[in-house]
């Protein structure tokens, strides 16, 4: 068998079930703040960063729908706004207040992935409360190096 490399020596941070209740409640919190006169439907995301800092966004729609700015990319330009570029997003929750199925669309996948490639995702699933690998919800996603 080959030698372990650097990377997989690297102790790697176990998300406990408490921190992910944590982003799951931050997430809950921040839907409150939503603007959403046009679709109704409010949503919150929290992210964790690899350096244990949480920061939480909601959705801000537009009167041109267009504009509208998801939750989940809030939450992640909150953080780069506060600490700069080089964030690692280790976890994101995602909640709504419609108790709807409800994983990050595809915009917002690719920019999780730009600062979080191995980024684990909390959503409501279709059947209930669901976890994947950011690389399961985005495959190939797109690098510009
Ligand atoms: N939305 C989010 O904020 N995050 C998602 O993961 C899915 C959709 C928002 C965008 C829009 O304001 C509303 O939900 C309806 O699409």
């Amino acid at each position: 068998m080959d030698a372990p490399d650097a990377i997989s020596l690297m102790p790697k941070r176990i998300l406990t079930a408490a921190m992910r209740e944590k982003l799951l409640r931050s997430a809950e919190k921040v839907m409150k703040n939503a603007h959403a006169p046009y679709s109704n439907f409010r949503v919150g995301a929290a992210i964790l960063l690899t350096n244990g800092k949480m920061f939480s966004g909601c959705n801000v729609e537009n009167a041109s729908y267009g504009m509208t700015n998801c939750a989940e990319r809030t939450a992640i330009f909150s953080a780069v706004a506060e600490l700069g570029p080089k964030i690692e997003i280790e976890a994101v929750a995602v909640t709504n207040d419609k108790g709807a199925a409800c994983s990050p669309c595809g915009a917002c996948r690719q920019v999780i992935y730009e600062f979080g490639p191995d980024a684990t995702i909390f959503f409501q699933g279709a059947e209930g409360p669901k976890q994947a690998h950011i690389t399961e919800l985005l495959p190939e996603g797109f690098r510009l190096k």
